[in-house]
């Protein structure tokens, strides 16, 4: 071999050497590059992990959020639309809602409003209430049930509660009536129960008081939307039905709305016609004085896809309860719901035995656990209702319960670690 010949050899060598060393060096590059982003992604989950360990997640008394989470699309694509026919005001999604709120509430006319409020003014309006009439009604409720009688000129007659089921109490319903017809000159008009926090009442013995006396009976159903007693629904059991789907409620809109229900076309009638302006043949055709009480088209779209998953998240809520009673009964008394009668749990309200309630609630907040009280007052004893000069030991049940009641998270999305969350404040709060 020539020493041109063996200097070309090594020169190739050389070269194919040096590629070769490329190469690897390439291939280590990337296989550096690849070590690094499996690392980047452990250390990434790692984090995450441990956050998630750490994470104290906020709690909410009902979280909306959740809730929304899961009918998003439904709510984007009802949104658009009603943006794309533009009837905002009784638009075909309002029609829609009532023919399926009548369906799931088992009655002949739904007239939705735009509030549990005014659906509880269109019912007395109706009804024809008015100064010098005498409506009994819960000492102990949301101040709308009572501020609506009041509005409508007539006078509100509180009535005591049962200490259980927190609603009317019915012997002292009858007392009340016997007591206003033998020394006021007031007419004996109205029954309005209220079905509070969820759980309705006794109707049989109510309608049996209202005929006895010729009343007319509402049921305030602002929080009791899917609540039921022997399988008949909430918002049936009166003469009307109202109801409230504020946000927070059972079945809650994103702003104000209410419906009222009823088997009676002559008040369903009277109140269509009060909802728009007392609107007779049309809408300029006013034959009475009304309100404007409408619910817009947009709430109605967004009632209609939480319809679709109502009675799935109304079973949750019958186990978050079950599973609060038996958490918690050994510290608190829990919510009694009698045979027959399924609660809508608007709120899941505890009384405490020992007038901790200060204590426990700051405790509670500081282990992130959001409490609510309702009512700090019974109504008889608001400033609003100062002129009727009423005394706090005649509603001796209302005042306790207004010093003892508590209500905590309640919505159909607390999970395994809401419960342990909360059963181990209790167990601290109690056991120490
Ligand atoms: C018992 C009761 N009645 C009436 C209402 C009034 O409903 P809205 O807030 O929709 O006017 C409420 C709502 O908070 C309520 O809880």
């Amino acid at each position: 071999m020539d020493l041109n010949t063996i200097k070309t050899r090594t020169e190739n060598i050389k070269n194919e050497m040096m590629k070769r060393a490329e190469g690897l060096l390439k291939e280590a590059g990337e296989a550096r590059d690849k070590a690094e982003d499996a690392l980047k992604a452990i250390t990434e989950q790692g984090r995450q992990v441990l956050l998630n360990l750490a994470e104290d997640k906020p709690m909410a008394l009902i979280d909306l959020a959740a809730q929304q989470k899961r009918i998003e699309g439904g709510v984007k694509k009802s949104f658009d639309r009603i943006m794309a026919h533009g009837h905002y005001i009784m638009g075909p999604e309002v029609a829609e809602l009532e023919k399926q709120l009548s369906e799931y509430v088992g009655v002949k006319n739904t007239i939705s409003c735009s509030s549990g409020t005014d659906a509880l003014s269109l019912a007395l309006m109706a009804m024809g209430v008015k100064a010098g009439d005498a409506v009994f009604t819960s000492a102990f409720t949301f101040f709308a049930t009572a501020e609506t009688i009041a509005l409508v000129g007539a006078t509100p007659i509180f009535v005591d509660v049962d200490p259980v089921t927190f609603n009317m109490d019915i012997d002292k319903l009858e007392e009340a009536v016997k007591e206003t017809k033998k020394n006021t000159k007031l007419n004996l008009k109205a029954i309005v129960t209220v079905s509070l926090f969820g759980l309705v009442m006794d109707y049989d013995a109510v309608r049996k008081v209202a005929d006895k006396y010729g009343m007319k009976v509402i049921e305030d159903a602002a929080q009791s939307f899917g609540a039921s007693h022997n399988g008949r629904k909430s918002g049936t059991f009166g003469d009307v039905g109202c109801t409230s789907f504020f946000p927070a409620k059972p079945l809650g809109c994103y702003g104000d709305g209410g419906a009222v229900f009823t088997d009676d076309d002559e008040l369903a009638a009277v109140m269509r016609s009060l909802r728009v302006h007392g609107q007779g043949t049309d809408k300029y055709d006013n034959v009475r004085i009304g309100l404007n009480a409408r619910i817009d088209t947009v709430q109605a779209g967004i009632l209609l896809e939480k319809l679709k998953i109502f009675d799935d998240e109304m079973e949750r809520r019958q186990q978050v309860a079950a599973i609060y009673a038996e958490g918690l009964k050994e510290y608190v008394d829990v919510p009694q719901i009698p045979e027959g009668y399924v609660s809508a749990f608007a709120q899941y309200t505890i009384k405490l035995r020992n007038g901790e309630r200060e204590r426990l609630t700051g405790f509670l907040k500081a282990s992130g656990i959001p409490t609510a009280v309702y009512y700090r007052a019974p109504l008889p004893l608001l400033g609003a209702f100062k002129y009727l000069g009423l005394k706090a030991e005649d509603y001796p049940v209302s005042v306790a319960l207004s010093q003892s009641v508590l209500s905590i998270p309640m919505h159909p999305y607390l999970d395994d670690k809401d419960f342990a969350r909360i059963f181990k404040a209790f167990e601290s709060f109690y056991k120490g």
